[in-house]
């Protein structure tokens, strides 16, 4: 049976917080609120508990986790070489939803970095996070709490619905605030290289580092066969429509005749729209989840994963969705919407 324990977000209750630590140096799976998304941790020294993370979410074995600190003084028990960089960025940005990417040390099981020698490592900024990682007194590998390629959870209950039995403990501290995952940075290179945008924004690391490179949208070692065979991440149970085009009243239009085109092969829509484009398909006969206001993307960052939750859980066979340009964290949801796309319309 997994026991789901509330905890109070702001200020976690410390007789739940040590019982979940004590599960975890057991060597069991605990999932946790991070300020990105649910984490599903393990005792990041113990290798028998870092292969369950990969049993429990049907993860391949190449995919490499990260690890969690409760501070960046615990760099020293993970990475073998730490730059004077990883420092100024962790000042600047933890505990937050930043990922380093540093050589790893040798006591950190090979499972973990997917047979590297480098290992991703964060400080989460969540006080569930924070209590339960010094409770622990250990670094805790978490990927997101889901099933691998499936949408990633924002609340307990996405957590429960897609593991359910499969883990021993989920701490329910409601909401996250960000709502997608830790953007991670590769300084192990010259040039600091951004492996997969995410919640500190590219505008963010380019005025600390004076320059980012961000790496291609497909990552190498997942260059899919053949054209349109993209691999699939993030994903709802529902097909995923993403529409490309700048120009918004054209973009409406396109997504209308897209709507129109799969009521008419009788099909269940839903549309995931920022607020604003929401009453131009009030005539149809769609689901709507909402992304917020249109000139608040960190508000659609913190709706996403919980909309396309949202609409699995009505049963749509389709959704339709549109970009929403690259700044800020604009780049993350285009990157989480691509992957987790099975069409994408430009
Ligand atoms: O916000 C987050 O990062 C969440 C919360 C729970 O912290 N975690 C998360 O983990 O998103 P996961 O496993 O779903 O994604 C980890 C990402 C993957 O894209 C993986 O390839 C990359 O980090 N990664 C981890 N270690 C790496 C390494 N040594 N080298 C390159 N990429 C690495
Ligand atoms: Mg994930």
């Amino acid at each position: 049976m997994t026991e789901i324990l509330k905890v109070n977000a702001a200020n976690p209750q410390t007789e739940r917080i040590e019982r979940a630590a004590v599960a975890l140096r057991q060597g069991k799976l605990v999932a946790f609120p991070t300020e990105t998304v649910y984490g599903l941790g393990a005792n990041a020294l113990d290798t028998q508990a870092v292969r369950r993370i990969f049993a429990a979410k049907g993860r391949p074995g190449s995919d490499p986790l990260i690890v969690h600190l409760a501070d960046a003084d615990w760099l020293p028990r993970v990475a073998a070489e730490i730059p004077p960089i990883a420092y100024r960025l962790a000042a600047a940005f933890w505990p937050g939803p930043l990922t380093l990417i540093l050589p790893k040390r040798d006591e950190i099981p090979a499972q973990i970095s997917a047979g590297r020698n480098t290992v991703g490592v964060r400080v989460p900024a969540h006080p569930v996070a924070l209590a339960l990682l010094k409770a622990a007194g250990i670094p805790i590998a978490a990927p997101s709490a889901n099933r691998f390629g499936r949408t990633s959870p924002t609340r307990a209950s996405h957590v429960l619905a897609d593991l359910g039995e499969r883990i021993d403990l989920i701490l329910d501290g409601g909401e996250t605030s960000i709502g997608i995952e830790s953007t991670v940075l590769d300084i192990t290179a010259p040039e600091p290289v951004i492996l997969r945008p995410g919640g500190v924004t590219a505008e963010q690391l380019a005025a600390l580092l004076g320059k980012v490179v961000v790496a291609g949208d497909v990552p190498e070692h997942e260059i899919p066969p053949s054209p349109g065979m993209l691999p699939r991440h993030y994903s709802p149970r529902a097909e995923l429509i993403f529409l490309i085009q700048p120009e918004r009243a054209a973009a409406l239009a396109a997504l209308r005749r897209l709507a129109e085109d799969e009521i008419g092969r009788g099909r269940r829509v839903g549309m995931l729209l920022v607020e604003e484009d929401l009453p131009y398909f009030a005539g149809l006969p769609v689901e709507t989840a909402s992304l917020g206001a249109q000139n608040d993307l960190w508000q659609a960052a913190r709706l996403l994963y919980a909309g396309m939750h949202s609409l699995d859980a009505r049963l749509v066979d389709v959704t339709l969705t549109r970009d929403l340009g690259e700044a800020g964290p604009g780049l993350a949801l285009r990157d989480r919407l691509r992957r987790a796309a099975t069409k994408i319309v430009s």
